[in-house]
């Protein structure tokens, strides 16, 4: 089969979100303004605390699902449909916002570093007004493969027959993959679905080099394969079947049409968006 080739390579940008939170946004940017059905990827890393201590207050979502994957730090997450949850380093939070949750996010630690991803992914029309739901999944109830190259994280989807414990609504895999120097990653990745790797330490070579901080978007169709190097490749890999529906956003509100957003704003403004 055919290899799947770089379609494009973005840099994130920098960006402060919630009370003032530093980070990288790399998918919801202007270069990459999203990519069916994901519609943003951040990564927050510092070891300085004013770079994450104001976290993230009481905010609203509605329409999508919120995945954070912490590679280090503490952090505590509450909402309006009462769950509670706590993040720890390599833990995962799935958030399904569905019709409608106010949560907040907010650190736990006051020294060290913070380092990790937040995803969202689009729910499909039919599912946007389900209820919400969450799970917090501890590390332990993360499979981790380990092969001759390295080893892969799974939080969602299945490689080599090992299957993720997240629980999408719709078609996608998320593993977090780390590679030795000098080897060889070939994944071959469901047809048609949008793909992309985003490198957090050393870099990968894929016909080009696809350096640490850069995201690179895939061909939907073929064989993933790439290799390393000199220096080792860590690495989030994303693939999702794309949704190919209309997409309104507003803020923290993605739906199908103007009238749809504007109808979320009003129900957060009259307090019952959690309530419906
Ligand atoms: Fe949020």
């Amino acid at each position: 089969m055919k290899r799947r080739k770089i379609v494009n390579i973005i840099q994130g940008i920098q960006t402060s979100d919630g009370a003032g939170v530093s980070l990288t946004r790399i998918i919801g940017s202007p270069e990459l303004n999203m990519l069916d059905p994901f519609l943003l990827l951040d990564e927050f890393g510092s070891d300085d605390p004013n770079d994450y201590m104001a976290g993230f207050p009481p905010h609203p979502h509605r329409g999508f699902e919120t995945i954070t994957y912490m590679l280090n730090g503490k952090f505590r997450h509450k909402d309006s449909a009462g769950n509670e949850g706590y993040l720890t380093d390599g833990s995962v939070q799935w958030m399904t916002a569905g019709r409608g949750v106010i949560h907040s996010e907010m650190p736990e630690q006051t020294e060290g570093l913070a380092r990790g991803f937040q995803l969202w992914l689009n729910l499909p029309k039919k599912l946007k007004m389900i209820d919400p739901s969450y799970a917090d999944i501890p590390p332990e109830s993360i499979p981790c493969v380990d092969f001759k190259e390295g080893k892969a994280t799974i939080i969602a989807g299945t490689f080599q027959g090992v299957t993720g414990p997240g629980r999408p609504h719709t078609g996608m895999l998320y593993h977090d993959i780390h590679l030795k120097k000098n080897s060889k990653f070939e994944l071959d990745i469901p047809q048609g679905w949008n793909t992309f790797i985003y490198v957090y330490e050393g870099n990968v070579e894929l016909a080009r080099t696809i350096h640490k901080g850069q995201l690179a978007v895939l061909e939907q169709y073929g064989t993933l394969c790439l290799t390393t190097g000199s220096s080792i490749a860590q690495f989030i890999l994303v693939a999702g079947e794309p949704l190919n529906e209309p997409v309104a956003r507003g803020g923290p509100f993605v739906m199908n049409t103007r009238a749809e957003v504007m109808q979320a704003f009003e129900d957060y403004q009259n307090g019952i968006l959690d309530k419906i």
